[in-house]
């Protein structure tokens, strides 16, 4: 005597799921795909906005859990699967089909752009996302070493190919130099140099491109702001007051370029540096806080080893937190994307 349900019926108690970074259901956001149901075996996957979405597990639990206790469901298959959204307009110049541009940016030097840009995009591309990481730092490129990446930048077809390390496609001024071999960029000169390597760089499928920014407020940060919309910028500070001051001038910088800030990450937390400044600053600039990573040995020298932190000792804390902040970037900008998903009202 037991009836079995209909697709309207599990759709019906899908709408209990909510998704908590976009605030709607995941019905109305369109996340339910392949629904089939058999009897009382229901299938069916749910297709979020990132593969690194922070609660895909508790989406995926609740999702069958709410189906479960419909009556006459007697099994229930929840797939996942993500479909990152585009940020960029269309026909946007990119040598590639890039979906968001993320820059890695802060007001002063040595805070651990490159670190958290790097790592940033090896914990992106871990959860399964298409990463791509573009070292803009001409003066000092950083990402060589952090990558492990020794071999120099071919072309093919008239585009650069990206030399790609621990599942990540990247590009560096540095593979196209000599070892220690000094560089002088005039304002136009860094300008084609970034124009080239967002353009003539066969980047592919990305679903995110992140930036590794030089220091500072100046040209190469106007540069990309002019030649590509970025989907927001990545703010490392030092948890102490001077840093702060840099900070907020480069969220200052943000803004006058129309680039979004995803948020804060306070680096080198522990006793040389103290803590909580990051987290203070966000407030202050009505950012988010996207999180703390400890000072830790392991960092330093998996970067110096060319093997990110993350891959290399993944479960060390400042690794977990690098995830963690890599998660929260992932939904950000799914966040920020909300106002252009699917509405679905039956
Ligand atoms: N959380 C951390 N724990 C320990 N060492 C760290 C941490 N973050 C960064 N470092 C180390 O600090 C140094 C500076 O970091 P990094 O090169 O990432 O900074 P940066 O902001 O990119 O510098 P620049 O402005 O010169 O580009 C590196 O040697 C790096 O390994
Ligand atoms: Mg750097």
């Amino acid at each position: 005597m037991s009836s079995t349900p209909t697709k309207e019926d599990v759709l019906e108690a899908l709408r209990s799921v909510q998704d908590p970074d976009l605030h709607r259901d995941v019905v109305a956001l369109g996340f339910v795909q392949d629904l089939a149901v058999c009897g009382g075996a229901v299938r069916f996957r749910l297709e979020l906005t990132t593969p690194a979405c922070p609660v895909k597990e508790r989406l995926q639990e609740e999702a069958r859990a709410a189906v479960a206790a419909l009556p006459g469901v007697e099994r229930v298959d929840v797939e996942l699967s993500a479909k990152v959204r585009d940020s960029l307009p269309e026909g946007n110049a990119l040598g590639g089909h890039v979906r968001n541009v993320v820059a890695v940016t802060s007001g002063k030097g040595g805070v651990g752009k490159s670190t958290v840009a790097v790592n940033l995009a090896a914990a992106l591309a871990l959860e399964g996302a298409r990463v791509g990481l573009l070292d803009a730092d001409v003066y000092g490129p950083n990402v060589p070493v952090m990558m492990g990446i020794r071999e120099p930048a071919r072309g093919r077809d008239g585009k650069l190919q990206p030399l790609t390390a621990h599942g990540v496609k990247t590009m560096s001024i540095g593979y196209m130099l000599e070892d220690g071999q000094p560089v002088m960029w005039r304002g136009p000169m860094l300008h084609r140099a970034l124009q080239q390597f967002l353009q003539d760089v066969d980047w592919g499928e990305l679903d995110y491109l992140i930036v590794d920014m030089p220091p500072g407020t100046g040209d190469a940060q106007l540069s990309l702001a002019q030649l590509v919309a970025l989907t927001g910028a990545v703010v490392v500070t030092l948890p102490q007051e001077v840093s702060l001051t840099d900070v907020r001038r480069a969220i200052g910088m943000a803004s006058q370029v129309s680039c979004p800030v995803l948020g804060v990450v306070e680096n080198m937390v522990g006793d040389a540096f103290g803590e909580g400044g990051g987290r203070k600053v966000a407030e202050e600039a009505g950012v988010p806080f996207l999180g703390a990573v400890p000072m830790e040995g392991a960092v330093r020298r998996s970067g110096d080893a060319g093997t990110p932190v993350v891959v290399a000792e993944p479960e060390t804390e400042a690794a977990r937190a690098l995830r963690a902040i890599a998660r929260d970037v992932a939904a950000a900008i799914s966040t920020q994307q909300r106002r252009d998903l699917p509405v679905m009202e039956v």
